[in-house]
């Protein structure tokens, strides 16, 4: 590395011009810091006192940040950048900042991080993310980013973040996280278990505001209650008991059974993108509609049974009666007409 450096500065003093102050820039040696704002740079100056350790590029129109774009001036320690039109930061755009410590990137146009650009940057301190069009966060290594403070992304369009991308950030006390877009469903309860740890420890964060699902909106992730969690426990696979070690949630107000029972169902298919479970009074109402038609099905087709047999036995019997009255009659009403009238003759 040192090697590398003494090269480097050899390299720089045989170039012509090299370290050089740029034309639009005011280049302070006794601070060793070197102001370029507020000069319409459409490029970070290639020109610069190799000696800088504060560079100020901040309210110029910069787009992009190319790879090793600071390797002439290897002794930065703050870099400011913001208010530009970053939208892009090449995988090695900070290579060679081996004592950088605070990188201001905030108001920018930045909506998706390589995951090595800041791998490079092993004394980094405060990141400042805030006011981009941030997606995703990249996957910090501890290992490089050990000495990272202070971290602020509020103002971008995160939904979730996991909880492993900021467990490698082992010094970190300062977390920013307002304005995302949070969608505060199960994925999300690992952030809300990770950063209630963080604020138990020390941390100063400046909450979590869930964007959705509507039943959460506009609440924090902290303070969301506790129902929450027997939902998700099972989903998130270490299981075992997480919620008595929570500090600030056992407070909470349990809320009303029928919201509960909204909530578990929402929380649910969030997760698991199922469709929603049908409430139980629902299941229960539709069961009983299916057994009573079964029922009185059953009991029509035993009524029309009974009704048809009836009438072919009443119809049958009545043919039985029917014709011996006939033939009784016929022959024994003229005998019994004439028994008496015959009689009396006589
Ligand atoms: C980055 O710059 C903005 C102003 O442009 C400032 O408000 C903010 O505090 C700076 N962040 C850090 C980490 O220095």
């Amino acid at each position: 590395m040192k090697g590398d450096l003494l090269w480097l500065s050899s390299v720089l003093l045989l170039l012509p011009g090299a370290g050089s102050c740029p034309e639009k820039c005011l280049c302070h040696t006794s601070s060793k810091s070197v102001d370029c704002s507020r000069q319409g740079l459409r490029e970070i100056p290639s020109e610069l006192p190799p000696r800088t350790q504060i560079l100020h590029l901040q309210h110029n129109h910069i787009g992009d940040v190319p790879t090793s774009a600071f390797s002439r001036t290897p002794l930065l320690r703050t870099l400011d950048l913001s208010h530009n039109a970053i939208f892009t930061l090449a995988p090695g755009a900070f290579l060679g900042l081996a004592h950088l410590q605070v990188l201001n990137l905030t108001q920018n146009s930045l909506h998706s991080l390589e995951s090595k650009v800041f791998q490079s940057l092993p004394q980094l301190q405060e990141l400042d993310l805030s006011f981009n069009n941030i997606q995703e966060l990249p996957e910090f290594k501890g290992d490089t980013l050990s000495h990272l403070t202070r971290l602020a992304v509020q103002k971008n369009q995160l939904q979730q973040v996991h909880r492993a991308h900021l467990a490698s950030l082992p010094s970190l006390r300062a977390l920013f996280f307002k304005d995302n877009l949070w969608k505060c469903n199960c994925h999300l309860l690992d952030l809300k278990l990770w950063l209630e740890s963080f604020v138990y420890k020390g941390g100063i964060t400046d909450g979590v505001i869930c964007s959705s699902p509507d039943i959460w909106k506009g609440k924090d992730l902290l303070k969301i209650p506790y129902e929450l969690y027997n939902t998700c426990l099972p989903l998130l696979g270490k299981g075992g008991p997480i919620q008595p070690q929570l500090p600030g949630t056992a407070q909470q107000d349990p809320p009303q059974p029928s919201h509960a029972q909204e909530q578990v169902d929402q929380s649910r298919s969030d997760c698991e993108f199922k469709p929603k479970a049908r409430p139980v009074n629902l299941r229960h109402a539709i069961a009983t509609v299916v057994i009573t038609g079964v029922v009185c099905g059953i009991v029509c087709l035993m009524m029309l049974a009974a009704a048809i047999y009836g009438c072919t036995y009443a119809a049958i019997m009545a043919k039985g009666h029917g014709e011996p009255l006939s033939h009784i009659n016929e022959p024994g009403r003229p005998g019994e007409e004439r028994g008496p009238l015959s009689a009396s003759l006589a």
